[in-house]
């Protein structure tokens, strides 16, 4: 099976101790996941990218420079990432396509981090999987799911089990977009799943057997489904997080 992981900057900001531990959990997966499957990793830049971006905000940076910044610290992120998973892995500059294809085909795992201004790794995640004809796109976070409302701050938030990406692109034209906070899922990545037809599962990646059920094809977490491709019912709330 083909397909992108997106595993958000949570992985980053853990506490050491559990970070570690978390770090340990993902590198067995992906190393026992990469004898049967061909993927690639993309990696998010979290509270570093966040507060990176805010401090920049009281200066009046303008925006494709905090995003420049977010991108580092996605790269940053992916390059971590990458010399833990040595020797199976190997960092790719998006700026090489053709090189993933080559390092994919050759059984190896792509990590990347970000790469254009103006979006968020969710970006990066649904081109990478549309280049190499993924069959899904796993984004690993953590909250486990779209909600109605940012379930962090408002308890009656409603759990999205799925969504049609046609609803989905419907809900993100009404959200806020700038550097650091395409929340929810970016309406960049939206629309090229549904150009592409490639579904994706949202996680909470905080407990990595989440990725390996949405892997297995089970329902965890909330699917974000080509419009005809699944029969189920989209029930989306007017705002999400
Ligand atoms: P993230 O993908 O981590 O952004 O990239 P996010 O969705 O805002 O953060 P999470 O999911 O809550 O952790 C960090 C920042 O880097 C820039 C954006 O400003 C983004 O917010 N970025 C990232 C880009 O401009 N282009 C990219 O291709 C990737």
């Amino acid at each position: 099976m083909r397909f992108v992981l997106l595993i958000g900057g949570f992985l980053f900001d853990q506490p050491y101790t559990s970070r570690v531990e978390l770090f340990r959990r993902y590198r067995d997966l992906i190393l026992k996941l990469s004898g049967r499957h061909k993927f690639c990793i993309v990696t998010g830049g979290g509270s570093l990218a966040r507060e990176s971006i805010k401090l920049l905000d009281s200066f009046g940076v303008r925006p494709t420079i905090k995003d420049e910044i977010g991108i580092m610290v996605t790269v940053l992120n992916a390059s971590i990432l990458t010399y833990i998973l040595q020797p199976k892995a190997v960092y790719i500059d998006l700026s090489r396509l053709d090189d993933v294809i080559h390092h994919i085909e050759s059984g190896r795992i792509v990590v990347t981090g970000g790469f254009s201004p103006g979006q968020s790794t969710d970006a990066v995640a649904a081109l990478l999987s549309e280049l190499i004809g993924a069959e899904i796109l796993i984004k690993a976070t953590d909250v486990d799911g779209l909600y109605s409302t940012d379930p962090r701050i408002d308890k009656s938030a409603v759990k999205i089990d799925n969504i049609s990406v046609d609803e989905l692109i419907r809900l993100l034209s009404k959200q806020n977009f700038s550097p650091g906070t395409y929340e929810a899922f970016d309406l960049v990545a939206a629309k090229i799943l549904k150009r592409s037809g490639i579904p994706c599962r949202i996680v909470d990646g905080r407990n990595v057997e989440n990725v390996l059920y949405a892997i297995e094809g089970k329902e965890v977490g909330t699917l974000i489904f080509s419009s005809g491709l699944k029969g189920g019912q989209a029930c989306g709330g007017e705002r999400f997080r």
